[in-house]
């Protein structure tokens, strides 16, 4: 199916969310509290609007907050598909227009003037602290301005641009705390810049159309910039503009955008932070500081906020549909063949539970299907359980592939085991005294569910009701069953 991209700005998009019903403004909601209850409430509600905070006390009015901005059916919409798709059907169509995209990459263009110029901050003037900011969870270690939002880097050896979501933390107005996961692709800039005593530059990138966002969070190739998936996805080239200070680009419409560079050893207390597990991953440790040295913003701002918290929530559900489709691809590039459903549970945070399916083609096909989804480079962050089972089974439905973990597996002969595999910090099992040490690696299971490739003619057949029977009964008797 082809995609159609109806907006570019996220206030473009906005102006479509309230066309469909699926927006709401609340007035006179604070900061300290109710702004980060109010989006907890709403993020874990499938069916609940997006949120844009206005009036919030204590701020200019037209400083506002959106959350909730990716729930219901506004993911389709985002990824330019009707709104009648269900969540594999809108999976699946993302894939194929997803690889179409990393096929044709339109290259970012570069203009010299946009939406976000029209207010620009220097010196003392640039101040993180004007802008409304939550504190989202009540065990916060401070107010986190980036949540939906991401950050810019450069590769100091290969010079190739990165957009990543990393969270972001006020330390006082003119210094911002912010948490890179090893192995992410800012950490790895970071580090190069580190290993080089250099000053990093980086531009944060607090609120954006949604495309682009949702690009940012996922895991796209190394070496490519995720501004040109996007261009090629919507099929226009991503404008932006570069920072007076950094030469970074960011979008030109974006609506809030903070640059300035982090020195080499310069660290401070960051965190903890309410996380995608729904713990507090982390007590809070030291992480490096950006000083400020400019602000941008449009007039009347708006902050977007993605805090990521207890799962199934917001953020799980639209990650589930872009990590499922980009599992999927990367075990079709190792060369996994059949691969019939992939689908990243909403429940482990689009991660830590992935279900496979597969029409089996020879021994061992299972276990092949299984490691390289528990290892590719969308799977191998933070994951655990991989179950992988036969064609039949919809591993997008919990029941289901919890069902056929349990019948088709046998515990003592079904199970692989990955020890030392990358993982987070933020994995809540981690021992305290492992994440002291810094490591933070974790184990993974392979699930075997598939019926046994050798005797699967033999399997015990499944005790189904004839589908046009059940058809012929309904229809006579349906009436008085309801
Ligand atoms: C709301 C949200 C917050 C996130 N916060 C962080 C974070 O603080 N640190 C981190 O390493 N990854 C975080 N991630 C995950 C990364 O954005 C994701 O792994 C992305 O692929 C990283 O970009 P990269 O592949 O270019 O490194 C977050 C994702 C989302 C959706």
């Amino acid at each position: 199916m082809k995609r159609e991209v109806k907006y570019d700005s996220l206030r473009d998009w906005l102006a479509l969310a309230d066309g469909m019903g699926e927006l709401r403004t609340i007035r006179g909601a604070n900061c300290e509290e109710e702004i980060g209850a109010l989006s907890d409430v709403a993020q874990h509600d499938e069916g609940a609007p997006a949120l844009l905070f206005d009036d919030i006390p204590g701020y200019p009015k037209g400083h506002r907050v959106l959350v909730n901005a990716f729930g219901g059916k506004r993911q389709n919409v985002i990824l330019g598909f009707p709104a009648t798709l269900s969540k594999v059907e809108l999976s699946t169509a993302f894939l194929g227009e997803y690889r179409a995209a990393k096929a044709g990459r339109v290259p970012f263009q570069v203009v010299d003037d946009g939406p976000v110029l029209e207010n620009i901050l220097e010196g003392a003037e640039a101040d993180a602290l004007k802008f409304p900011t939550p504190f989202w969870h009540p065990g916060d270690g401070g107010r986190y301005i980036g949540t939906g939002s991401f950050n810019v880097t450069m590769d100091p050896e290969d010079k190739w641009i990165n957009a990543g979501t990393y969270r972001v933390m006020i330390h006082d107005s003119h210094k911002l705390g912010f948490y890179i996961s090893p192995g992410k692709h800012g950490r790895i800039h970071r580090d190069k810049y580190a290993e080089r005593g250099e000053p990093m530059p980086v531009a944060m990138v607090l609120g954006v159309d949604p495309l682009t966002f949702l690009i940012a969070c996922s895991a796209m190739p190394s070496g490519v910039c995720e501004y040109d998936i996007v261009g090629a996805y919507r099929e226009r080239p991503l404008k932006v503009v570069k920072g007076r200070h950094t030469g970074l680009p960011f979008p030109a419409d974006a609506e809030i955008v903070v640059e300035g560079f982090v020195q080499p050893g310069a660290t401070a207390p960051e965190g903890p932070f309410g996380e995608w597990t729904g713990y507090y991953g982390s007590p809070g440790d030291e992480a490096p500081v950006l000083d400020i040295k400019a602000i941008y913003h449009r007039d009347n701002p708006i902050l977007v906020g993605c805090p990521p918290q207890r799962p199934p929530g917001e953020s799980s559900r639209s990650r589930a549909i872009l990590r499922s489709a980009l599992i999927r691809e990367d075990m079709q590039k190792a060369g996994v063949p059949d691969v019939t459903g992939v689908w990243a549970h909403e429940v482990g945070g689009a991660r830590m539970l992935v279900g496979v399916s597969i029409k089996q083609r020879y021994p061992g096909h299972a276990k092949q299907a299984g490691h390289i989804a528990a290892q590719c480079a969308a799977g191998a962050y933070a994951g655990k359980y991989v179950v992988v089972t036969d064609e039949d089974v919809d591993v997008s439905d919990l029941g289901d592939l919890i069902g056929a973990m349990v019948f088709r597996s046998d515990p003592a002969t079904s199970m692989d085991f990955i020890t030392n595999a990358w993982s987070t910090a933020l994995d809540p099992r981690i021992e305290p005294e492992r994440k002291k040490a810094g490591d933070f690696t974790n184990s993974r299971v392979i699930i075997d569910a598939c019926k046994p490739y050798h005797w699967k003619g033999e399997f015990p057949k499944l005790c189904l009701p004839d589908p046009d029977a059940v058809a012929r009964a309904m229809r006579k008797f349906g009436h008085l069953m309801k």
